[in-house]
C-alpha cells in the first residue's frame, strides 16, 4: 500500500489556503488511488523547535553520551525522518510569509537534513539518499511572482528536496489571494485544474 505523507504549515492550521489547497489535494489523490495509507503532520499544532548548537551537535554523538534534550530531540528528528522515507507520496502545503518559508517549516527541514540518513557528502559533492519519492508543493500567496526573481521560495523548497534526494516535485501555486475576489477566485479554480490534471497524469 502507499504512503501519503502531508505535511501543512499555515499559521492558520485547517483554515490556512494551502492547508485548504493540500487538502483538496489528497482528496483528488485519494479517490484517484484509494489504496493509500494518509499521514498528517501539521506543523502549527506540532511545532519543531528551532535548531540549536546542542541539538545539532546531539545528532551527531553516541546515544549514551546525549544529554536528555539531545536524546529527545534527536528521537523527533529520528522520528521525521522516518515519516519522510516510509512514504511514497510527499504534499506539503507552502504558505509565503515574508518572502519566504514558515520558520516551522523550515524548521522542518533542519530535522530531516542529516548527514549521512537523509544525504551524504561525497568526493562528487552532496548525494541525496531519500530515493524513490514524489513530492506535490501546495504553495498559496498574497501576491504574483511565480515566474519572476521575487520568487526565491520555489528555488529554495526545491533545492532541499533535491539535496536528500527527492527530485521529482511538481507545484501548484495560488497567488493573488489578497489582490481580490475575482482574482482570488480565479486563481483557486486554477489552481484545483491543476491538482485535476496532476492526480490523473
Ligand atoms: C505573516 C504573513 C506574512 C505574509 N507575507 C507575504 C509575502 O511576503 N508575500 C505574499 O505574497 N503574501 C504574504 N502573505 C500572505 C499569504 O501568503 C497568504 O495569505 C497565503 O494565503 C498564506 O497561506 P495560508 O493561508 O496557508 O497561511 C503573508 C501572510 C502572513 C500572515
Amino acid at each position: 500500500m502507499a504512503k501519503l505523507l502531508q505535511i501543512n504549515s499555515s499559521l492558520f492550521g485547517e483554515h490556512g489556503q494551502s492547508t485548504q489547497l493540500s487538502q483538496k489535494f489528497v482528496e483528488r489523490f485519494l479517490t484517484a488511488n484509494p489504496d493509500t495509507q494518509h499521514q498528517v503532520r501539521d506543523l502549527a499544532n506540532q511545532q519543531i523547535p528551532h535548531l540549536d548548537a546542542e541539538i545539532v551537535m546531539g545528532f551527531g554523538i553516541p546515544e549514551d553520551q546525549k544529554n536528555h534534550r539531545q536524546a529527545e530531540m534527536t528521537a523527533l528528528s529520528d522520528q521525521l525522518i522516518e515519516e519522510v522515507k516510509t512514504a511514497d507520496i510527499l504534499v506539503i502545503g507552502l504558505p509565503m510569509y515574508n518572502f519566504s518559508l514558515p520558520s516551522t517549516l523550515k524548521s522542518w527541514f533542519d530535522f530531516i537534513a542529516r548527514a549521512g540518513i537523509t544525504f551524504k557528502y561525497t568526493e562528487q559533492g552532496p548525494v541525496g539518499l531519500v530515493e524513490g519519492k514524489k513530492a506535490y508543493i501546495m504553495a498559496a500567496r498574497g501576491g504574483q511572482y511565480q515566474g519572476t526573481d521575487l520568487d526565491t521560495q520555489t528555488a529554495l523548497v526545491r533545492q532541499f528536496l533535491g539535496f536528500i534526494g527527492i527530485r521529482d516535485v511538481e507545484f501548484v501555486y495560488a497567488e493573488g489571494l489578497n489582490m481580490g475576489d475575482d482574482i482570488k477566485g480565479q486563481s483557486i479554480h486554477d489552481a484545483e485544474a491543476t491538482m485535476d490534471y496532476l492526480v490523473v497524469a
